[in-house]
């Protein structure tokens, strides 16, 4: 209407988000909502062509106010192969605007909508195949905030889930095609917070400090899979459940439905690695569903002591187990050291970091290191008999007793030798190449 003040909207990238309102009015909001088809990362070595609302997945996240009244454009890249539309959740008309911005590429729509509802909204792509565009990363998060503002917190992130089916299984590398049977079948390879493995990890993880609240607007883009998600080592103080008004305290995992949301909140009380999971755990562990926040600043034991003992408790001995085999092209043949080193490096990722984490540090009295481990660099065959045969029975590391059990890894030399050369080229360790030949006549 005539009358409201015009404001563009601020959008951000994930993991970040706009900053709260402070006005206490409505305002004719301007949302311009650029799509494009790019080639991005999806894992170390896995590529994808995503397409997305605004160049990442999710797309941007868009904040307005309850009765704001949005004139939103959508256009379309030129180098788009695709039509799109976007259907926002937070928005009361045919189609959630689908109807009005079906949108070619080189083309701009633009249609208004007046903010009825507060809470946080998906919103997604319902061009057809609707699956096939929501499954190449086509949503993202709108927060309408309620009349008199949210809370005031110390830390605000973005954080949504999705899954996604690749022709090649979790980390096989390569430009990766969307594969129509495994999204029929529900059975993604890939599940992963903010559109990559990794996006939130290592140099990318959340940050906050003791004291601090900290607010997580979580989404949930599907376009198969219900998130129950969680942080290990936090209690959700309050949830605003499926990103309603409902308050819903204390909550240890919550439900994130494919196409839905919810906003978490909890104060950071002791200092830490917590990590964002996806509960379905494998998909955690084993698709990607895993994110972190640092928290940093001192300590309050009296909350969490931190580890008082530890000592071996071996009732009944230790057996060594076999793990299966990744399901990794056996076909992937290595004729250098640097073929070697790359299909390694995707082995490693497969095959050991789950033990031994991803920079080789491992895990003091659980797993030992193979970052500058004195016991890996000097005898490189033994440890090739490590890896092709497990190991059990007590072992020195770098000055440290582990006295625990390694699963016999069901790899072939060709892998052991990628994998080991990645490994004595990594993290400090000594280097060299190591040829399946080695592996054959070391493990005998
Ligand atoms: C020990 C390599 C996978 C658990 C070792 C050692 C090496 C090694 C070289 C000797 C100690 C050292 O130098 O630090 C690898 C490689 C892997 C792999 C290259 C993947 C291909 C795993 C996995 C687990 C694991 C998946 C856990 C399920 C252990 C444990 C020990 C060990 C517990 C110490 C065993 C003992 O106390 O006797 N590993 N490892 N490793 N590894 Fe692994
Ligand atoms: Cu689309």
């Amino acid at each position: 209407s005539a009358t409201l003040p015009t404001v563009m909207a601020e959008l951000t990238d994930a993991p970040n988000v706009p900053a709260p309102i402070t006005r206490k009015h409505a305002a004719k909001v301007v949302v311009k909502l650029e799509v494009t088809e790019v080639v991005k990362k999806m894992a170390d070595g896995v590529d994808y062509t995503f397409w997305t609302f605004g160049g990442s997945v999710p797309g941007k996240f868009i904040r307005i106010r309850q009765n704001d009244e949005v004139e939103f454009h959508l256009m379309n890249h030129p180098d788009s192969k695709n039509p799109h539309n976007i259907d926002l959740h937070a928005v009361t008309g045919p189609g959630g605007g689908a109807a009005s911005t079906f949108t070619a590429p080189g083309q701009e729509t633009v249609f208004n909508f007046k903010a009825l509802n507060p809470g946080l909204y998906v919103y997604h792509c319902a061009t057809a195949p609707v699956g096939m565009h929501i499954a190449n990363g086509m949503y993202g998060l709108i927060l309408v905030e309620p009349e008199e503002g949210l809370p005031k917190v110390d830390k605000e992130y973005y954080v949504m889930q999705g899954d996604f089916y690749t022709k090649g299984d979790f980390g096989v590398p390569g430009l990766q095609p969307f594969d129509m049977q495994k999204a029929l079948d529900e059975n993604p390879s890939y599940v992963v917070f903010n559109g990559s493995v990794g996006s939130l990890t290592g140099d990318n993880a959340l940050t906050a400090k003791v004291g601090d609240n900290v607010r997580l607007f979580v989404g949930n883009g599907g376009p198969n899979l219900i998130s129950s998600f969680h942080v290990i080592g936090e209690i959700f103080d309050r949830v605003y459940a499926e990103g309603g008004t409902t308050v819903n305290e204390h909550i240890q995992t919550t439900l994130v439905p494919a196409g839905g949301a919810a906003i978490t909140e909890f104060k950071a009380d002791v200092p830490g690695n917590y990590v964002l999971v996806d509960h379905s755990i494998f998909r955690a562990f084993n698709k990607g569903a895993l994110g972190m926040l640092k928290v940093e600043g001192n300590e309050d034991k009296k909350i969490y002591s931190g580890q008082l003992v530890q000592k071996i408790y071996q009732p009944e001995g230790s057996t060594v187990q076999e793990m299966p085999k990744s399901k990794a092209p056996a076909a992937a043949m290595a004729s250098n050291k640097d073929m070697r080193l790359e299909l390694g490096k995707t082995l490693y990722a497969q095959n050991c970091q789950a033990c031994h984490q991803a920079e080789g540090q491992g895990i003091k009295g659980a797993f030992p290191p193979l970052a500058k481990s004195d016991y890996l660099n000097a005898d490189v065959n033994r440890a090739i008999g490590v890896v092709a045969h497990g190991l059990e029975g007590q072992i020195k590391v770098n000055g440290e007793l582990y006295n625990s059990t390694m699963p016999k890894l069901k790899l072939s030399d060709e892998e052991i030798a990628n994998v080991m050369t990645y490994v004595m080229n990594k993290w400090g360790n000594k280097g060299g190449e190591i040829t399946p030949a080695q592996v054959g006549k070391a493990k005998a």
